[in-house]
């Protein structure tokens, strides 16, 4: 009886210590993340269905709607105020958030296909556009994203080019891998002749 009250205790505090990285996005953190087994197994998001999120300035999620819910299988309190690479797959290369990151923080939008992990273990790809909010001077408060379900031959053209990313990014140090995995992107960019906007619309 005394040993299941000391461990639900422990839990409990070990599942607020989360909630609160989660909240503060320490580094340390990163080790407190449930780990989740990414399995080979997809859930599609219906043709008519759209993700719909809001981040603070930081990241941190204010609003999910329910197709989010349904298709990460958390609950709405599961997302609230936490980070959003909660929903990080391991497939997706740090570059193409680095991409997503600078230019929102630049107040552009941007869109961007995105392989995301559900709690399950499941993906799911989604096509998203990502807006900065603004109060009414105009200061980004915010973000806004919007993601419908991705055509089938646009994931063939972007999934091996993450792939590609992501090896590069294997071979180099945290600090610099960012570097070498958009300067390849960058490069194929402009190799075509083509902006990153243009590119991920065409596709
Ligand atoms: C509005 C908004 C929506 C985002 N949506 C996603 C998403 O669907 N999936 C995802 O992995 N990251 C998303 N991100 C990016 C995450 O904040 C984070 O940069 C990314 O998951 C990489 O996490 P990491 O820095 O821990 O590697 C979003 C960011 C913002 C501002």
């Amino acid at each position: 009886m005394l040993t299941s009250i000391r461990l639900t205790n422990w839990i409990n505090q070990i599942n607020s210590l989360r909630h609160l990285c989660d909240m503060t996005n320490w580094s340390i953190c990163s080790l407190m993340k449930p780990k989740i087994q990414a399995l080979d197994r997809e859930r599609e998001l219906p043709d008519d269905s759209y993700i719909v999120s809001k981040t603070d300035m930081k990241g941190r999620i204010i609003y999910a709607n329910r197709i989010f819910q349904d298709m990460a299988q958390y609950t709405e309190k599961e997302l609230l105020n936490i980070q959003h690479n909660i929903i990080r797959h391991p497939d997706m290369p740090r570059g193409a958030f680095k991409l997503v990151w600078d230019t929102i923080a630049s107040g552009q939008e941007v869109f961007a296909y995105v392989k995301n992990l559900a709690k399950d273990g499941k993906y799911y790809w989604v096509f998203a556009n990502i807006t900065p909010d603004r109060d009414a001077k105009g200061a980004i408060t915010g973000y806004l994203s919007v993601r419908r379900k991705p055509r089938r031959d646009a994931l063939a053209i972007i999934e091996p080019i993450y792939h590609q990313m992501l090896s590069i990014e294997q071979q180099y140090p945290a600090k610099t891998q960012m570097d070498y995995s958009i300067g390849f992107f960058v490069d194929a960019l402009s190799s075509k002749g083509v902006s990153y906007e243009e590119f991920i619309l065409s596709i």
